[in-house]
């Protein structure tokens, strides 16, 4: 009996050994199993415990563990960091930015956890950070460097911001281009319009010089008949032949005038349409200022009778022929010539009766280059508005009175013509252009 009790106590001591065994067995290998996780994890992963001083702000850490990836992504070996403080094992780190000792020991003390992106100065590397504390004094940070993605993602920003300035000088291009076809559409509608009255008027105006001009030898031919019956005609009746007669010969005169007058503004105007296009050719600045300021001037004069102007010149006769298109340089003078007309209508009907309206137009040879004045004695432009008058569509006449494509178009072709175009301004004063051109193209 008592045999039999030592024997079950053996197999029960022997079992009991067993299944310690075993559960010692299972306990490996899942403590391998963990381990292997830990080291595989992609993260690096270190483990410590905070350091504090006497009133409990964090001075250090001490690393306690660290995995694979720790010292892949440091560079740091495990037998130089275990049981060691960070402030030994990298130098400096206490005065680093951001402070990562007052960081940890924050998350440390508190039980608490972060995520952020950090530049790590000492490794020259960015990591992305999570911290955590598992327990109060003690926390882990799980980190993964992220620096080639840093640097792909800055790249990627760059090439972005390189795909966006190039986007915008093309769309700038675009916008400039657009705004070039609108000002070749209104030169181009503007001088079929021009040609097109211009042919118009010429049929019937060809009807009024020539009969004026036969008027006036029929006029010659009645007189000399008349004188042949001079004697049979009385003194009284004489005399007021011979004054009809003087009467019609004068209206006949003022008809053929005028109408020679007519012929030469439409031949400006037929010019100006440019029955040639964007032909440089060599011509006489000059006589194209003079005639566009006439052109403008009597255009006006043809909507406000009463309105005169003294229009004085200073040409300069050494200038010569020089490279330009005709047609276009009109153009700009007939805009010019015209606001400042405006100019000085609009300053006429505020100022008192002693205002002389005027315009000066000066030309000077600079060698290379011509410069041209054109100046007004008119309202001038205030200062806020001087620096936009050469944009498209800007405008301060009343809806419908003007496009505003006037001064645009003709900075335009002054650029075309490898010139400038400039404005000197004072507001109740004057406005003045001043244009510069090259002598040769
Ligand atoms: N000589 C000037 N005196 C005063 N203001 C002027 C003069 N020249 C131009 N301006 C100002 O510049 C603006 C723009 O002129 P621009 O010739 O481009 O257009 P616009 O005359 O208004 O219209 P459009 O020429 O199409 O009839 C005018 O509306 C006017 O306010
Ligand atoms: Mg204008």
């Amino acid at each position: 009996m008592q045999e039999n009790n030592k024997a079950r106590q053996q197999l029960f001591e022997e079992l009991e050994e067993r299944k310690h065994q075993e559960v010692e067995e299972a306990l490996r290998a899942s403590e391998g199993r963990y381990r292997l996780l830990f080291e595989r994890n992609l993260d690096a992963y270190a483990f410590h415990k905070i350091i504090v001083d006497e009133h409990n702000k964090p001075i250090d850490y001490v690393f306690l563990e660290i995995n694979e990836n720790f010292e892949k992504f440091t560079g740091l070996k495990r037998d130089d960091v275990i049981g060691n403080r960070v402030t030994t094992i990298i130098p400096g780190i206490e005065n680093a930015e951001p402070d990562l000792i007052s960081l940890y020991g924050e998350v440390a003390l508190n039980e608490g956890q972060k995520r952020f992106d950090l530049y790590f100065q000492p490794f020259e590397k960015w990591y992305n950070v999570s911290v955590y504390s598992p327990e109060k004094g003690y926390f882990v940070v799980l980190f993964e460097d992220i620096t080639e993605r840093k640097r792909i993602s800055e790249e990627l920003e760059q090439q972005v911001e390189k795909r966006t300035h190039e986007l915008k000088e093309s769309l700038e291009k675009l916008r400039k281009t657009q705004d070039q076809l609108i000002v070749q559409e209104k030169l181009a509608s503007l001088g079929t319009i021009t040609a097109g009255i211009a042919h118009e008027i010429k049929n019937p105006l060809n009807f009024i010089n020539n009969y004026a001009e036969l008027c006036e030898e029929f006029l010659l031919e009645c007189e000399q008949k008349i004188d042949q019956q001079n004697n049979k005609i009385d003194l009284v009746c004489k005399k007021e032949i011979a004054e009809s007669f003087e009467n019609l010969k004068h209206s006949t005169k003022v008809i053929s005038e005028h109408g020679k007058r007519i012929e030469r503004i439409i031949r400006s105007m037929l010019l100006h349409s440019g029955g040639k296009k964007g032909e440089r050719e060599p011509t006489d600045l000059n006589c194209l200022l003079h005639e566009y300021a006439n052109l403008s001037y009597h255009g006006v004069r043809a909507q406000h009778f009463s309105f005169s102007a003294a229009i004085d010149n200073d040409f300069d006769d050494s200038i010569g022929l020089i490279d330009t298109i005709p047609q276009n340089l009109g153009q700009v003078f007939l805009n010019i010539f015209n606001n400042a007309f405006d100019a000085l209508l609009k300053k006429l009907e505020t100022r008192e009766s002693k205002f002389i309206p005027k315009l000066w137009l000066v030309t000077k040879n600079f060698g290379e280059h011509v410069k041209i004045r054109i100046k007004d004695n008119g309202i001038g432009i205030p200062e806020d508005i001087a620096s936009q008058i050469f944009l498209p569509f800007y405008t301060t006449k009343p809806p419908g009175q003007g496009t505003g494509l006037g001064l645009s178009i003709s900075h335009e072709i002054i650029v075309q013509h490898g010139g400038k175009i400039q404005v000197n301004t004072k507001e109740g004063e004057y406005t003045e252009f001043i244009i510069t051109l090259p002598k040769y193209c």
